[in-house]
């Protein structure tokens, strides 16, 4: 065999007559995205060490000259001067090697009792534990930026809808609340996630443990997870914590498309609820009178992406048999993008948010027109005795009355109101007005202002401590 086809820079390589393809070599790369990972890479092997020395597997010294070497290494790689090498695979073998050819032989101790396997898995939860943590914070903001907006325009009413068509009126801070509980459960989600995230693979090794005394314990403790896995096999080979992690980021994008649409609907002439600011907005290379709302609408594009990347992952997944599959290198590029694209879109709808001015004017119309207190009037009759089916088809008689006069209900006279039911007295028109509509709806988690003057109250409260 020709030995100088053979390249002795892969760990290994011992069992390898000839050189590995560099087809091969670009194709299983994984270096250029997983760097990502490096300062989580460092920390785990310095905690793995230092581990070993403390049970007497390798020598003090050389655990310490592994510190020391890795933190040369980290700074190196955090000013740009680190040359990666696709030859090398991953961050994991970069940075082994770059190890041995700074400090030699205490350096290849450093992967005793491990394995890529236990390490990816491990670096893969510090790093996701971390972005949790960032996108927890981001998500705070948000809903300060949706509490900041209920609170500057409190007692504006704006019509509620259901199948986009007007149905009753309701406050705005309401609205901007109905988002704020959203991204409460968002973050709750988030929360619980973390938990199955922050659990420390290491000492699973390849797949079977190690027979080496180690102390799986302190390394967890050291790099701050709350507990070890309990099977090493489902260790290495576990993904469902980036699956849950993408399946929330895929919920948040939900929350926040929907938020987008509206946002994009609003800002249509057809409505004309909201100007959204210009900073926030582009123009058309060709039509001058153009300011298109790209921000909603590239959050809302971007909800895709955040989905098929759920779905790359479970797919992944689906057929593996235990434990590590080569396969599972592709969790990484959903994971970093998903981390990407969520975290940019909620920094930019909460930027977006505090901006947002409702045209009051343009609300104000559209809620007082489209029988949007036509349920106040069935109510009224049912609270003067008439069954609610019998009311409801009696309203409906008024509202075509009013359609074909051209007018509101609030607009008819007492006198044709009456000929629909002589129940009804000169108290209707406080019913009917949207103050009047908004204001009884008083059950909990109703629209009337004390109910959302409460709420506000409450999620401010919540949110004075973040
Ligand atoms: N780059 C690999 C990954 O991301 C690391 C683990 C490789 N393990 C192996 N036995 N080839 O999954």
């Amino acid at each position: 065999m020709n030995e100088d086809k053979k390249v002795s820079r892969k760990p290994w390589d011992g069992r390898f007559v000839e050189a590995t393809e560099k087809m091969l070599e670009g194709f299983s790369a994984s270096v250029h995205y997983d760097c990502r990972l490096y300062r989580q890479d460092i920390a785990g092997s310095k905690v793995h060490a230092r581990m070993l020395a403390r049970q007497g597997i390798i020598p003090d010294k050389d655990a310490d000259a592994i510190d020391n070497g890795l933190s040369q290494i980290e700074e190196e790689i955090a000013s740009g001067d680190f040359v990666w090498s696709n030859e090398l695979e991953d961050i994991h073998m970069n940075i082994e090697q770059a190890l041995v050819e700074r400090i030699g032989e205490a350096g290849k101790r450093l992967h005793t009792a491990r394995s890529r396997n236990d390490q990816v898995a491990a670096d893969t939860r510090l790093y996701l534990r971390e972005e949790i943590d960032r996108l927890n914070r981001l998500l705070s903001l948000l809903q300060k930026a949706l509490l900041q907006q209920a609170r500057a325009h409190k007692d504006l009413i704006l019509p509620g809808y259901t199948h986009l068509q007007r149905a009753q009126p309701v406050l705005w801070p309401h609205h901007m609340l109905a988002y704020f509980e959203m991204f409460t459960r968002d973050r709750d989600r988030l929360q619980d996630c973390r938990k199955r995230v922050n659990i420390c693979p290491l000492g699973s090794a390849a797949l079977a443990g190690t027979g080496f005394p180690i102390d799986r314990e302190y390394v967890a403790e050291q790099l701050g997870f709350h507990g070890i896995t309990a099977n090493s096999l489902d260790a290495v080979s576990d993904r469902d914590f980036i699956i849950e992690f993408l399946a929330t980021a895929g919920i948040i994008m939900a929350h926040l498309s929907r938020l987008s649409e509206e946002l994009i609907i609003w800002a249509s002439a057809e409505f004309s609820f909201v100007d959204l600011p210009d900073g926030f907005c582009t123009g058309s290379s060709i039509m001058p009178q153009k300011k298109n709302p790209d921000v909603p609408e590239l959050v809302r594009g971007k909800t895709g992406r955040v989905y098929g990347h759920l779905m790359s992952l479970l797919t992944i997944v689906k057929g593996l048999p235990l434990a590590y599959n080569r396969d599972l290198q592709e969790d990484k590029e959903a994971l970093f993008d998903t981390v990407d694209t969520v975290c940019a879109s909620v920094e930019i709808m909460a930027a977006l948010v505090v901006r947002l001015v409702p045209k009051k004017k343009n609300i104000h119309r559209t809620v007082t027109q489209g029988f949007l207190t036509a349920t106040d009037l069935a109510d009224y009759l049912v609270k003067k005795g008439m069954p609610f089916r019998q009311a409801h088809s009696i309203v409906g008689k008024a509202v075509l009355r009013c359609i074909s006069q051209g007018k509101d209900l609030a607009e008819m006279s007492l006198e044709d109101l009456k000929a629909f039911s002589s129940l009804i007295d000169e108290d209707i028109f406080e019913v009917l007005s949207i103050e009047g509509s908004v204001g009884t709806r008083r059950c909990p988690g109703g629209t009337a202002p004390e109910r959302v003057t409460e709420a506000l109250a409450k999620a401010e409260k919540k949110m004075t401590y973040e």
